[in-house]
């Protein structure tokens, strides 16, 4: 379905008015978790906790392990708003119905970003259970959640989107990771639609294009929030070996989650250092 510009603008103001008066404050970052990461919400005192399904226009995540909530609390000292559980192309969702959450949690005052995701490594020097900094991503899904009408509102036409995982972030999260004593790999990661996985033919291809591992979320989600203004930094844990080699193994979601869990577990220990250490953004607001 494409909606005109009003009628976008009008969604992302909508879902931001029922959400305000759950919120006391202006929010200052925003986490989407991915799969097997949703542990994290363990660890925070949520001030509130509100199903997506209560949020006008907001999707429903159907993903295994995803729980379609969201929970504002507190983190690393920032007062965040945590995606526990995201929408995917494959599930059926528009570019746009992805994007939707971005732009209403960036009105809400979210300048900061940490997009996590699980992935299969294209690039043999990783293993299932590494995480991967992302540091550029590849979009192969053929979609773009800013085709069609624009309105100012939402940003600019056409973002930029050179240094979409910001450098300086990237930075900042690498010594986060070096002082608790973390390895973490760093890489290009390309989304894809799914839900099926790659052939081994398609991955050696998209690792030849660049990529250093593969995934279904994440690329949208970005592209909307560079537009929003956002500074964005992104995590994969690595899941499962896809490198489409002579040894190639069959891939199961049972092994996907397990070693979510395991990377994810290294995640949760980083991010409240990440969100304390990263230092004020300069972006403008654009709502
Ligand atoms: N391909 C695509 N998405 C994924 C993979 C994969 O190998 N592993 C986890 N998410």
């Amino acid at each position: 379905m494409t909606l005109s510009a009003d009628e976008r603008v009008a969604q992302v103001s909508k879902a931001r008015s029922v959400l305000e008066d759950m919120i006391s404050d202006p929010l200052e970052a925003t986490l989407i978790l991915g799969s097997g990461l949703g542990g994290l919400v363990e660890t925070i005192k949520p001030e509130n906790v509100m199903e997506y399904r209560q949020i006008p226009g907001f999707a429903i995540s159907t993903a295994p392990s995803h729980a379609g909530r969201l929970i504002i609390g507190e983190l690393g000292g920032r007062r965040v708003g945590i995606m526990q559980g995201r929408m995917h192309l494959y599930e059926g969702w528009s570019p746009i119905d992805i994007a939707l959450p971005i732009r209403v949690l960036r009105t809400l005052g979210a300048t900061r970003l940490v997009v996590t995701n699980a992935a299969g490594a294209l690039n043999t020097d990783f293993d299932p259970g590494d995480v991967m900094q992302i540091s550029d991503h590849i979009n192969l899904t053929g979609q773009n959640p800013l085709i069609g009408p624009h309105d100012d509102r939402l940003g600019l036409r056409f973002p930029d989107m050179s240094d979409a995982y910001d450098s300086r972030i990237q930075a900042i999260c690498q010594s986060c990771f070096n002082n608790d004593g973390i390895p973490l790999q760093r890489g290009i990661y390309a989304g894809i639609t799914g839900p099926s996985l790659e052939t081994s033919a398609e991955r050696r291809f998209i690792r030849q294009l660049g990529g250093d591992v593969v995934g279904m979320s994440t690329v949208m989600e970005v592209i909307a929030a560079k537009q929003a203004g956002f500074e964005v930094a992104g995590l994969s844990a690595i899941t499962n070996k896809a490198d489409g080699g002579a040894d190639q193994q069959p891939d199961t979601i049972e092994e996907v989650l397990a070693y979510s869990a395991v990377a994810g577990d290294k995640i949760l220990r980083v991010l409240p250092s990440l969100l304390r250490a990263w230092d004020q953004d300069k972006k403008a607001d654009p709502a």
